[in-house]
């Protein structure tokens, strides 16, 4: 099975890619983003998957990207903030990855993703209204994670220290090379 991955879930802009390339570096793991295969693999942008090819194509073609980065070993997994509402999608990243939910109060998202334009979820006219909303719906979704880390007023390292420790006392090197 090898070395297990770390699988970084919770809402845009909880900090999941920051966090992740500091955990890759920490750890000497892979780094991957499922957005990021999204794009190669379609050849355009989030944005514009949403936009001409609606939402359910997208949860289509994440659910394949997801199932393969599931087979990865050694990896830090950054996964799109809506992979946790379809259930085969976390039944597959648990095969051989621990799942961390980052959290964030809604105000302190905002604060973080005012000055993006890359999340057509949140091109709306009250982007803090709709991450209300939206957190409130997958609140259920993300309390699946094994482990919930709080990340309000905290700085990416600081959290990339504590996963990379969580992730070290779990695994030992001797079941690291054992699977
Ligand atoms: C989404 C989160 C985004 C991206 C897409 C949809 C979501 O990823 O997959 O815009 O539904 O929460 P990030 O969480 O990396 O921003």
């Amino acid at each position: 099975m090898g070395c297990k991955n770390i699988v970084l879930l919770g809402f845009m802009g909880s900090g999941k890619s920051t966090v992740g390339r500091l955990i890759s570096e920490m750890l000497h793991m892979d780094y991957v983003n499922t957005d990021s295969i999204i794009e190669e693999k379609t050849g355009i942008t989030i944005n514009k998957i949403f936009g001409e090819k609606g939402e359910k194509y997208f949860r289509e073609v994440e659910k394949t990207v997801v199932k393969e980065v599931s087979g990865m070993n050694n990896s830090v997994i950054d996964a799109g903030g809506g992979v946790v509402i379809n259930e085969d999608n976390l039944n597959n990243l648990r095969i051989n990855g621990l799942l961390f939910c980052l959290n964030a109060d809604p105000e302190e998202i905002y604060k973080r993703i005012k000055n993006h334009t890359h999340r057509p979820l949140l091109n709306v006219s009250d982007p803090l209204r709709k991450i209300k909303e939206i957190l409130k719906k997958r609140g259920p979704y993300y309390r699946k994670a094994e482990y919930q880390i709080d990340t309000n007023n905290r700085s990416a390292q600081d959290v990339a220290r504590e996963i990379a420790g969580i992730y070290e006392k779990a695994f030992s090197k001797h079941d690291k090379f054992t699977g």
